[in-house]
């Protein structure tokens, strides 16, 4: 397994790849891989002839005062991982590579990203498109592997997808959780004890509302009120978000019909946590 650091290189690479044929699988992730993370390379592994793996903290996909500085780094760990997965190849570029002097185009996702984790976080979403249109033609993939717990970035990526005509597809991967619920996330090393515990709230929320559903409710203000009503059994986490939102666009929905998304997010003491789960009403 190869570790290759210049963008150029890898580049002349990838083209190398696909000039020979070869059907290449992509998984960006900031590292501090997980078997959420290992979930993706797994279905890259298994659809794919070859796979690179991108680790890159992306710097512009931060705003000032979020946990740049501290984001989990273990890059040997990672590699590990990544050799026992039959990787073939981990892109891991330096941010002055990725942004060198003088950089100053971006990509400026749409309405999807003014939503949510947009509202949120108001620039991350276009370092992330920016970051991975940069990654995608480097890499220039056949298909690149998101997870869903990701649900509003995989639908911006595949709007930009779109949007700018890039030779790729992508392909969602479900959730990969803890026994008791928690999706697994490099942020969840942040949590005390007592938050880990009190973290279950966003899956017990989730779940709550999806059996509201199941049981025949469709009206949108009782079942975000009943998810609401789980985060007093969990001290520790306040909801910012709970969201009943049609799953193609994320606008929110007034009743329940064909696809729906449950999205919430919440904060444990500074640490901010995502979740989601799709439901069939
Ligand atoms: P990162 O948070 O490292 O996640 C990399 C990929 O792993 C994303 O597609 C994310 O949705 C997926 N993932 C994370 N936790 C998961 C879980 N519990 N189950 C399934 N998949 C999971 O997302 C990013 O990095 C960055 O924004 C990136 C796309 C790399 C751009 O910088």
């Amino acid at each position: 397994m190869k570790v290759i650091k210049c963008p150029k290189k890898m580049h002349k690479i990838s083209s190398e790849l696909s000039l020979s044929g070869k059907k290449i699988g992509f998984v960006p992730t900031m590292g501090a891989l997980h078997k959420g993370h290992l979930s993706l390379i797994k279905k890259s592994v298994s659809l794919c002839d070859e796979t690179i793996v991108s680790i890159f903290v992306n710097p512009t996909q931060f705003a000032k005062g979020e946990d740049l500085a501290c984001y989990p780094r273990n890059f040997k760990e990672d590699k590990t991982l990544c050799r026992q997965e039959d990787v073939s190849l981990i892109f891991h570029p330096s941010s002055s590579a990725m942004y060198p002097n003088g950089f100053q185009s971006t990509v400026f996702p749409g309405k999807l990203a003014t939503v949510l984790e947009g509202k949120a976080r108001p620039s991350h979403f276009a370092g992330v498109a920016t970051v991975c249109c940069k990654l995608f033609n480097i890499v220039n993939p056949s298909i690149a592997f998101f997870g869903q717990k990701d649900y509003q970035q995989f639908l911006i990526l595949k709007q930009m997808v779109f949007d700018l005509n890039l030779p790729l597809k992508l392909f969602m991967c479900p959730i990969v959780r803890e026994k008791d619920g928690l999706a697994l996330s490099s942020r969840n090393k942040y949590l005390s004890k007592s938050e880990r515990a009190d973290a279950l709230a966003l899956f017990s929320a989730l779940s709550a509302g999806k059996k509201l559903i199941f049981s025949g409710e469709r009206n949108v203000s009782k079942i975000k009120n009943s998810m609401n009503s789980v985060f007093s059994d969990f001290p520790l986490a306040k909801p910012e978000y709970i969201e009943v939102a049609d799953s193609d666009n994320l606008s929110p929905v007034k009743k329940c019909s064909g696809k729906t998304i449950l999205l919430v997010s919440a904060k444990l003491g500074k640490t901010r946590l995502i979740d989601n789960m799709l439901v069939k009403a």
